[in-house]
Formats: structure tokens, sequence, C-alpha cells
């Protein structure tokens, strides 16, 4: 699979990606993802708008210091010429691939017609691809793009504007199964992107409710997809890559991670992130992932709980240890997580991340 002059390891003949999430996917957790089995991973979105470049929130997203390439950074806006400077901006930070989102669903970001909002309007779509890539292309970086299957059931027009892009020179075309309208609810569809897929030339990569090996399976025998995306599914169990890749490869699954596996893995995700936010950041940035971890297994919504309590990195650190040391008295390998009621937080947590 290749984008651009970049070749990424395949797993019988598909890649696997961890989808860009904004507040999710930062620099540790995609360290953590590609040692788990992602090939690839996307940085959260960076916003075109100049005046937040000197936050401290889209610095910490343009610092990629340590990471394996090809690096690539996902950028969002409204207006042609400012997408292209957010390219050029990012070029200059060491980013080797761009992709334009035209997926986040969030108010804020709708309401200056960003991501999803611009498949409603094909023209300014375009114009923003057109500026983007005459941007990208002196530098020899690929410009990618990840869009939803269109505004609305009524509105469905993924399949026209992927070939739009294509001739436009995108290099690769993620498709997340749902609409704009659908937010994060119901179930993704797969025909849109079996279509999209059948239709290009350039690698299309299916997205949207990836959550086990067989799912991984049945996606991609349905799409004929040349990667596979997941998300939501990787939050608290990055080791879903290696699950995937290992099925993917021999029809068969991996025993599940030991908790001390699991453990090790977690604690130094902790430590990666506190030296990525600092103290009192991190340790609440920290939280949502430890709830991850812990959710739908014996003991782990109090935990949660307790944890949310804690104000110290240390503390936190060493709850989290203890937990999973006190875990693997009873089990060798991680339990089956029972079923995990709805994340409620998604689509804030999304709003919220999406904007800056
Ligand atoms: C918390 C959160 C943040 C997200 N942020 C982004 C983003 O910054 N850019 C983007 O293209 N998609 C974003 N997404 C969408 C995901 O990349 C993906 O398309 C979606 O979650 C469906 O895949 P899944 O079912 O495997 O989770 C976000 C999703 C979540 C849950």
């Amino acid at each position: 699979m290749q984008i651009g002059p970049y070749t990424l390891p395949e797993h019988d003949g598909a890649a696997l990606f961890v989808a860009p999430m904004a507040g999710v996917t930062d620099r540790p957790f995609r360290q953590l993802c590609r040692r788990l089995g992602a090939g690839y991973a996307v940085s959260e979105m960076v916003t075109s708008r100049k005046d937040l470049w000197n936050s401290l929130k889209t610095s910490r997203r343009a610092d990629h210091s340590g990471e394996p390439g090809p690096i690539a950074v996902q950028i969002a806006g409204t207006d042609a010429a400012m997408m292209a400077e957010a390219a050029a901006y990012n070029i200059a930070r060491g980013a080797q691939i761009i992709d334009i989102n035209m997926g986040c669903p969030a108010k804020k970001v709708c309401n200056k017609w960003a991501g999803s909002a611009l498949m409603r309007n094909e023209p300014l779509a375009l114009e923003i691809v057109e500026a983007v890539v005459a941007q990208c292309a002196p530098h020899g970086v690929p410009v990618t793009l990840k869009m939803r299957t269109g505004w609305s059931l009524e509105e469905r027009n993924a399949l026209r504007l992927a070939r739009a892009f294509e001739a436009a020179g995108v290099a690769m075309l993620t498709i997340h199964g749902r609409t704009r309208e659908q937010g994060y609810k119901g179930l993704a569809e797969y025909d849109t992107i079996a279509a999209v897929k059948a239709a290009l030339r350039i690698p299309v990569v299916a997205n949207g409710d990836i959550d086990s090996p067989e799912k991984a399976r049945q996606v991609l025998d349905y799409t004929r997809a040349d990667a596979l995306m997941v998300g939501r599914a990787a939050q608290g169990r990055p080791w879903i890559f290696r699950e995937i890749a290992h099925y993917l490869a021999t029809g068969e699954h991996l025993a599940p991670p030991t908790v001390a596996e699991a453990c090790a893995w977690l604690t130094e995700h902790l430590l990666d992130h506190y030296s990525l936010y600092g103290e009192a950041s991190g340790v609440r940035s920290a939280r949502k992932h430890i709830g991850w971890a812990v959710r739908g297994l014996p003991g782990g919504e109090t935990f949660r709980q307790h944890m949310n309590t804690l104000e110290s990195s240390d503390e936190q650190w060493r709850a989290l240890r203890d937990w999973f040391d006190a875990l693997a008295q009873t089990f060798e390998r991680l339990p089956p997580a029972a079923a995990a009621a709805p994340d409620d937080a998604t689509e804030a947590l999304d709003a919220e991340a999406c904007v800056a």
C-alpha cells in the first residue's frame, strides 16, 4: 500500500490505521497504537486559523518528535488559501503527508463550513483540495482526505466527490461509512465505501464501527478497501491492531494480552502522556484513557471513580499499576470486557476537541 512515495505495512492485503481522534490520538497514543500493530497514524486535526497556531493545544499537536514516519498531519478549515497556508506551516514542522478533514460533524466546525459540512458545498470542497495539492506538490508531500458518505441519506455524494478529488491529485481517500446527519449514531454502511473503492485507482480506506477481528475481515471482504481504519475500538484497547493483524493473516484469534502486558503498555503510555502534557493537564487528560482501559472489566467502574479523585501523576500512575496487579491475582489474561454503556462523551468530546 502506497501513499505517494511511502510504503505502508500490510496484513493479508490491507494496511491498518488508527483513526484521527481529536483529544485522543495525540503523539503518545499514536505511538502506542503503532507499537501494537497499527501501521499508520494520522495526527489530530490542526486548525487552519493562524491566530490559534501559537496556542498550547496546536503546538502540542504539531510536535512530532520521536514519531516514526511518515508523519501525517490533518488540517481543517473553510478557506482554500488558509488551508494551503496551514499545509505549508505543517510541512515546515515535519509533516510528510497532509490529510484534509471533511469528516468531522462537530457543530462549531460545521457552522464555519469546515469538516463534513464541506461535502455539501462541492465547489468549495474542490477549491480547497486544489489549493492544498498545489501547495504540497512542490514539496513532494502527498495530500490525502477523510470524509463521510455525504451530508444525509438523501445527499450521499461521496462517490462524485471521490472522483473529483482523485482527478485533483488526492493520493488516498478515507471514508467513514456514516452521513454528517448521523453523527456517531446508527450503523456505518459499507456500500458507499465499496462503490468508491471500485471506481478509484488511488488507495481507499474503510472506516466506521470496526471493533473486532471478525468485523475487520467482513469490512475488508465487502469493500475490497486497501486499508482499514479503527477509532473508538482502540480507546483503552490499543492491542486491537495486533489482534486484527493476526486474524487477517491466519484466520485465528490471538490470545488476549496478559494482564501484566496490558499493565506495562498502559503505564508506559501514561508516562509518555505526562511528559507531553505536564503534571496538571497530564493527570486530567489521562483520566479518559484510564477510564477506557478499565471499562467493562471487573471492578473497573469503582476504580474509575476513585481514580478521578486523584490529583497527582504519581498517585494516578501507581493506582493504575496496583489495580492491574490486583487483577492479575485472579486473571492471567485480560478477561473479556462486559458490554460497556454507550460512550455519551463521544460527541461532546468530539465537539470540544475539533475546534482548535
Ligand atoms: C473523540 C473523537 C474525535 C474525533 N476527531 C476526529 C478528527 O479530528 N478528525 C477526523 O477526521 N475524524 C475524527 N473523528 C472520527 C474518527 O476518525 C472516525 O472516523 C470515527 O470515530 C468512526 O470510526 P470508529 O467507528 O472506528 O470510531 C473523531 C472521533 C471521535 C470519537
